[in-house]
């Protein structure tokens, strides 16, 4: 296959328009089936050295979630500490996680001692096991959306505590911790654009040397 339908590259564009980084979820459950599908998408993504890195924890227990729950309310009142005047207004009305009602909820890691892919292409820059970790959740994100569920990052946390209280190995190094479930609303603008945080940019920036 060469090239794919003008239909399906006008629907990408549509899937890439309407993924959101969605905190806001129903409470239903998400169908095993289904997020086995979304999970798959891990296995088509691109690695240094084809390494695949990317390592997953399904955060269930009340322990587990309560132990990431406390970490991320500790971090997002520690970053709110941090911002003054109207940034601290804006911050303290923002919901930057899904954690106390995501039915799903995952912890990603990059395997940095990983023996796979012999270091092939991560040599000089080790930092490419993680952004292929991040390329695969990529696939991930656009993978759930395209079923109609909704995929929130959440990087307001402690790494540290976090890897301690998931008892992962000590050559794992966290990427991020995701909601997964079905959304309470769509939308095509980030939310973070919605509060008045911040704008996207209209344009590629794009130098010329
Ligand atoms: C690496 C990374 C970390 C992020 N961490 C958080 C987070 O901790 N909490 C949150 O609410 N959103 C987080 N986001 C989501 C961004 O805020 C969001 O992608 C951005 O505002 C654009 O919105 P959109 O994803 O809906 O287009 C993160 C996104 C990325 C890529």
């Amino acid at each position: 296959m060469q090239a794919f339908s003008s239909d399906f590259q006008s629907d990408l564009e549509t899937l890439m328009r309407w993924r959101r980084d969605v905190r806001r979820f129903r409470t239903d459950p998400v169908d095993e089936a289904l997020l086995t599908e979304c999970l798959d998408a891990f296995l088509l993504a691109p690695s240094v050295g084809l390494s695949e890195p990317w390592r997953v924890i399904r955060v269930e227990s009340a322990r587990a979630r309560a132990a990431a729950l406390a970490n991320y309310s500790a971090a997002n009142k520690a970053a709110l500490a941090g911002y003054s005047g109207d940034k601290a207004k804006i911050y303290a009305n923002l919901k930057l996680s899904g954690m106390a009602d995501a039915p799903v909820q995952l912890a990603v890691f990059c395997d940095e001692g990983t023996d796979k892919g012999a270091g092939l292409g991560a040599g000089t820059m080790p930092e490419m096991r993680r952004y292929s970790v991040v390329t695969a959740i990529m696939l991930f994100w656009l993978a759930a959306r395209a079923r109609g569920l909704g995929l929130g990052w959440v990087s307001i946390l402690d790494p540290v505590a976090l890897c301690r209280d998931l008892d992962v190995p000590d050559s794992w190094a966290l990427v991020g911790y995701f909601c997964l479930g079905w959304p309470e609303e769509v939308a095509d603008t980030p939310e973070l654009e919605d509060t008045g945080w911040e704008a996207r940019r209209g344009q590629l920036p794009i130098d010329v040397r």
